[in-house]
């Protein structure tokens, strides 16, 4: 038997070994905006979090002010758009988050954001490659199945690419495919984890059902396909004008850079699906794709392979790679001819 006194002594080392571990900056670009804000709380919230820079073209010191008096330990700079603004946002950060960009409005699909988000995460990522070349860089503007090529071929143009710091986050899909079968299994959200792989538009979205133990069939399961690859319709249909998911993509980002901090801090067996370069459909024109990924400190560790599949969700990989396709190629395209 441990006395009290063993245990405390080894819950102080084990508190103490983690915190003294704990040195991370991480700036979320776009930080003012619907997500940038929730989601700077929420990694306010976190002890792994010791800097946190919070970075847009306007407001981004009020909200740092705001955020800044919670009684948490980390430090919290805003940063707006001086010459040197960006610059010192970016300088030392571990991660690097970007929601920075325009939500859609009913109607609109993802691609439709290209011709306004693509100039701003190209931007942002010239910024990245130069001032915070080794960090973790994490893309949440839409469409994240171009964003993230683009970003790519920005890190290439400046000679500082490394594939395994580069992730576009797909956490929301997955955490709303839980969500989803949760209500119609009526079990715990919080136990269920569906794969979901491809990337983050429509029928790029491929949840595996098959994989996780739930069986729906016929018209239930393709209720329940629609519901998670256009989950985000619902949001923006219900916001009417105002945007699209904003408090869930914050808890879904804010989820991703935790386990990323995890798995720099050394816990092992730590898997989010995630955007990244992927060796497993290249040879189909697909030199990104989804799929669960096991993080480490050197950022993707091992990349999953989708595993085994029905026929269904077969044919719905099919439609998704050949989406997948049109869009990677889009935004490397956009990315060479605008440098
Ligand atoms: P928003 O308009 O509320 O906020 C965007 C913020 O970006 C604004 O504060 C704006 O000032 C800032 N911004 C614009 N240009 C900038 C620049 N050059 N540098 C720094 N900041 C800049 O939008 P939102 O609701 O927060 O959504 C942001 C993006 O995230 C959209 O493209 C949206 O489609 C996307 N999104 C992605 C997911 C996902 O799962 N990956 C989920 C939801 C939303
Ligand atoms: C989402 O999935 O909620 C986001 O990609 C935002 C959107 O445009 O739907």
């Amino acid at each position: 038997m441990f006395t009290a006194r063993q245990v405390f002594g080894a819950v102080q080392r084990r508190a103490f070994s983690a915190s003294s571990r704990q040195a991370s900056k991480v700036t979320v670009l776009g930080a003012a905006g619907g997500i940038g804000q929730p989601l700077s709380l929420l990694l306010k919230l976190n002890p792994r979090v010791s800097q946190l820079a919070l970075y847009d073209i306007r407001l981004a010191p009020g909200v740092a002010a705001d955020i800044g008096h919670i009684n948490t330990k980390s430090e919290v700079r805003g940063y707006d758009a001086t010459p040197t603004g960006l610059a010192d946002a970016l300088k030392g950060a571990e991660i690097v988050l970007i929601p920075a960009g325009v939500p859609r409005k009913p109607g609109m699909t993802r691609d439709d954001l290209f011709n306004t988000n693509a100039s701003i995460v190209r931007d942002l990522a010239k910024a990245a490659a130069e001032h915070s070349p080794e960090a973790n860089i994490l893309i949440i503007s839409n469409p994240v199945n171009s964003t993230v090529p683009i970003t790519a071929e920005v890190f290439k143009s400046k000679g500082v690419y490394n594939p395994k710091r580069l992730f576009g986050v797909t956490t929301l899909d997955v955490v709303r495919a839980s969500r989803f079968i949760s209500q119609i299994k009526n079990s715990d959200p919080a136990n269920e984890n569906i794969t979901v792989v491809g990337g983050h538009s429509g029928a790029t979205i491929v949840p595996l059902l098959s994989q996780s133990g739930h069986q729906l069939s016929g018209e239930e399961l393709d209720q329940y396909v629609h519901r998670v690859q256009f989950g985000g319709d619902e949001v923006v249909k219900a916001k009417d004008g105002a945007g699209s998911a904003t408090l869930s993509m914050a808890m879904a980002g804010a989820r991703f850079a935790e386990s990323l901090l995890k798995a720099a801090q050394g816990e092992k067996n730590v898997i989010e699906p995630t955007f990244v370069d992927s060796p497993l459909y290249k040879d189909q024109g697909c030199e990104f794709f989804a799929s669960n990924v096991e993080l480490g400190p050197n950022g993707v560790e091992k990349i999953h392979p989708v595993g085994k599949i029905t026929e269904h969700e077969q044919k719905l990989l099919d439609v998704c790679l050949s989406d997948l396709k049109k869009n990677i190629e889009k935004g490397v395209k956009f990315a060479k001819e605008n440098p």
